[in-house]
């Protein structure tokens, strides 16, 4: 296949869905039998409008962030993936429960500059509905690579989508990224000191564009925002002025309930699936990012590391209200069947650290006192088990905690388990935070880290082997 073709077929899929608005029926049909999605997709620089400036960028086919991808439980998606980057990159697909072997969800691969691979994601059958996304997962130079624009969303249809209610309620896709954006539209790359605390761009972009409008909101209706954190470092705590957020899904898909809230925050890595109910009269609305301290309760740690916390809330984006036709339907309290997960087999802890001497070797982010090596299994565990994990972060500042091919539920105050599928959980400086998992239907080796990406690349990430 010649370049033009390559392009062309992969802009048809691009276009199909887009990031502006409510997202066509690009995916087979509910009732349908499973099928075989192809996607072609490249990993490209190049020249791009962000927020309004030239930026020279890492895109997928061309586009930051990257084409939509949409399935359904029981669909394969065969992704002929070619690297025309500079540098070795590879593809991890971040939430599927999928095989972490062979040519799927393997973060082990290495795709090496002009090579070309076909990954095959079968996706399960009773894989619940739910926004995941893939990155490049290259040990080393992740951080950098999606720092440059490098994600893109993977829209896992099911019943809740399909029903008619939600169907007519305006959809709208967000992903949050942050660039370091020099005047020559160059990146800007960050210093060690910078990656040891997690770089941050000060440009931070909504699908590319920088505080974008949208009248998206219905007056009297309902709309859905669904939220994905694609930054390397940098956490969203969000607001939307004068309108609560309905909160029906979590990273792994929906809740068992929805729940009301406020304020969500959103850390690397993570998605939040959130219903917003127009009940002003008219006006213009700004989503706003509250100040949050991510370097502990003092604001600072070790003297080094310490960082000035934001103190005024900036904008992200400004909502008005459309002309979508009133809705009337309320949310049902019984969203989805998130199963308990029976009592444990067994627990462990992890300690999440940063060792002495930090910032000079580069290295020194830890997990259990190791950096990561790609040779060694950290922790084994029998396929079917289930096991608590404490996650406990003695240093000062916060790791969220990701896990590959098997989500998680949290366990809260007096042993709740939260009802709910996670796969990036938030363990502040200083707290230990109780996970509960299930390790199902896959052997094979995956990676579990902290999704500040610039820690991970320092060596805070272990090998699991389900065997
Ligand atoms: Cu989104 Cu191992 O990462
Ligand atoms: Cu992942
Ligand atoms: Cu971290």
């Amino acid at each position: 296949m010649n370049r033009r073709q390559f392009l062309g077929r992969s802009a048809v899929l691009a276009s199909a869905v887009t990031y502006a608005g409510a997202v066509p029926a690009q995916s087979r049909a509910a009732g349908k039998a499973p099928g075989l999605i192809d996607v072609e997709l490249e990993a490209r620089d190049s020249w791009q409008s962000l927020a309004g400036r030239s930026a020279y960028l890492s895109t997928f086919n061309d586009r930051c962030p990257g084409p939509i991808i949409e399935a359904r439980a029981g669909d394969t998606i065969r992704i002929q993936f070619r690297n025309a980057l500079s540098e070795e990159t590879n593809l991890h697909y971040h939430g599927l429960h999928i095989s972490p072997a062979g040519v799927a969800d393997n973060s082990f691969l290495m795709i090496p500059p002009t090579e070309s691979v076909t990954y095959e994601l079968n996706i399960p059958d009773n894989h619940p509905s739910g926004m995941f996304w893939y990155h490049p997962h290259m040990h080393g130079t992740v951080a950098r690579q999606v720092s440059r624009g490098l994600a893109g969303i993977i829209l896992v249809r099911g019943d809740f989508d399909d029903l008619p209610e939600v169907r007519a309620t305006p959809e709208k896709l967000m992903v949050f990224q942050d660039f370091d954006l020099g005047a020559d539209g160059q990146l800007i790359e960050p210093s060690l000191m910078q990656r040891t605390q997690g770089r941050e761009g000060p440009l931070v972009t909504i699908n590319g564009l920088s505080n974008p409008t949208s009248s998206s909101l219905v007056c009297g209706g309902w709309t859905r925002l669904r939220l994905l954190n694609a930054s390397v470092s940098r956490f969203y705590r969000l607001q939307l002025e004068s309108h609560a957020f309905t909160v029906v899904g979590t990273d792994g898909g929906l809740m068992s309930s929805p729940i009301e809230t406020n304020e969500i925050l959103l850390v690397p890595g993570q998605r939040c699936d959130v219903f917003v109910w127009g009940a002003q009269p008219s006006g213009s609305f700004r989503l706003l990012n509250l100040p949050y301290n991510r370097f502990g309760a003092m604001g600072g740690g070790m003297g080094a590391f310490r960082k000035p916390p934001a103190i005024e809330p900036s904008v992200l984006a400004t909502f008005a209200y459309g002309d979508s036709v009133p809705q009337s339907w309320t949310m049902p309290q019984r969203l989805a069947s998130v199963e308990a997960l029976s009592a444990p087999e067994r627990s462990r802890s992890f300690s999440f650290n940063m060792s002495t001497g930090m910032g000079m070797s580069g290295g020194g982010l830890t997990i259990n006192g190791r950096s990561f090596d790609p040779n060694r299994v950290d922790t084994q565990v029998p396929l079917d088990s289930i096991e608590d994990w404490n996650l406990v972060n003695t240093s000062t500042m916060d790791h969220p905690f990701h896990i590959h091919t098997n989500p998680f539920q949290v366990i809260g105050a007096g042993a709740a388990v939260e009802r709910a599928w996670r796969d990036v959980v938030l363990v502040p400086a200083g707290r230990t935070v109780k996970i509960r998992l299930r390790f199902s239907d896959y052997v094979g080796k995956a990676m579990y880290h902290c999704h500040i990406l610039d820690h991970e690349d320092l060596g805070m990430m272990g090998i699991i082997e389900v065997v």
